[in-house]
């Protein structure tokens, strides 16, 4: 059989763009526009603190498709809106949409993430429904990548295996040439390693020249596995995708630096480590254009103040990685918890979806 398909068609969901709109006060937003009501069909413990939902649609019909490492916005059971990455494969190209979404979630700890993950974990049975919206290609394979570095931290695997899972099934159908990759895998131990036995199961395929490792640190990071000689010398063509905990992708970002920046991706959603920023304070933003001023409570974002002020805002990650909700602020003193600005542009601009301001007021240029 020919293997003639290039592997962009892997990618069916356009990334959205970086723009941002305020106005005119509208209550709707993307997510609440587009909700639909799934049933969970089956909840499977994956790790220690990790549960895999299994998300279909009431009458079984086929699911809008989705890109590998795309993630589905939910409401979860406690109202909180939460992005989870979906681990299955999507179907072959002509295949119409996936029978099921599959969504694994780490139960963080109280006081971690406002309680959305564990609302998800301690409040979803089998026979629940949950909202979601549709997928968002937040974090997609470009289309002509020569060769990929795929680095997952702890719950970080999803939307990394979803890509290596795609790459292999796709390579053994036919349908697209390989893309080979190096698959690392870094977590505590085995009990806590979602999807640690079926990585380390991947091993090296040699047909498709990729290779797949898991590394256990034992909690010691400085016992973990060295970056360094990976992403040291820059290849033509190969791209650099990471996700999981801001400690590790700070690492691969300052280990990138001389890289080209378009061939280094990141995805953080839901995995991000709260501990490292100040406790949240409750502080209130003014709209210099608009003259409005609103309150932004404790545990509220500033996209959600807006949103509840009946701002229309434009996002698509809400957890700071993909850009569409950069804004413009002319005072304030911002605690920037993004993965996208650049330093130089942190005087200037911050994401609202994640970034606070350390009490006192924050003036949008809104
Ligand atoms: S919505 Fe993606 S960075 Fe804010």
């Amino acid at each position: 059989m020919s293997i003639a398909v290039n592997c962009s068609q892997l990618q069916s969901i356009a990334r959205p763009v970086s723009f941002t709109v305020i106005s005119p006060r509208c209550p709707v937003t993307t997510l609440d526009t587009d909700l639909s009501a799934l049933r969970v069909v089956r909840r499977t413990q994956r790790a220690a603190a990790i549960v895999e939902f299994e998300l279909v649609a009431p009458d079984g019909a086929p699911l809008p498709r989705h890109a590998p490492g795309a993630h589905l916005p939910v409401v979860a059971p406690n109202g909180m809106r939460r992005n989870y990455s979906i681990v299955n494969p999507p179907p072959a190209p002509d295949a119409g949409g996936p029978d099921q979404y599959l969504i694994a979630v780490k139960r963080e700890a109280d006081g971690v993430g406002r309680g959305g993950s564990a609302s998800m974990v301690d409040e979803l049975v089998e026979g629940s429904t949950l909202m979601v919206g549709k997928p968002v290609d937040g974090f997609p394979l470009v289309d002509d990548a020569r060769a990929l570095i795929l680095i997952a931290g702890g719950i970080g695997i999803t939307p990394i295996l979803c890509m290596a899972r795609t790459l292999l099934q796709r390579h053994a159908s036919g349908e697209c040439a390989a893309l080979p990759f190096q698959l690392h895998y870094l977590a505590r131990d085995a009990a806590t390693a979602a999807y640690a036995d079926e990585v380390a199961a991947m091993g090296t395929k040699t047909a498709t020249g990729s290779q797949a490792q898991v590394h256990f640190d034992g909690g010691d990071p400085a016992a973990g596995l060295d970056l360094w000689p990976l992403l040291e010398a820059p290849r033509a063509g190969t791209h650099v995708y990471c996700c999981g905990p801001t400690g590790l992708m700070d690492a691969v970002r300052d280990m990138t630096g001389h890289w080209n920046p378009s061939t280094i991706h990141f995805e953080s959603f839901g995995v991000g480590d709260a501990t490292q920023f100040e406790p949240n304070q409750a502080f209130q933003v003014r709209l210099a254009r608009a003259g409005d001023i609103i309150p932004v409570a404790v545990d509220e974002s500033i996209l959600e103040a807006l949103r509840n002020h009946g701002h229309r805002v434009q996002s698509s990650c809400e957890s700071g990685t993909c850009g569409t909700c950069r804004s413009v602020y002319l005072e304030g003193d911002v605690e920037h918890r993004d993965m996208v600005l650049a330093e130089e542009e942190k005087a200037e601009q911050l994401m609202v979806c994640v970034s606070r301001a350390r009490g006192g007021e924050l003036v949008l240029d809104l």
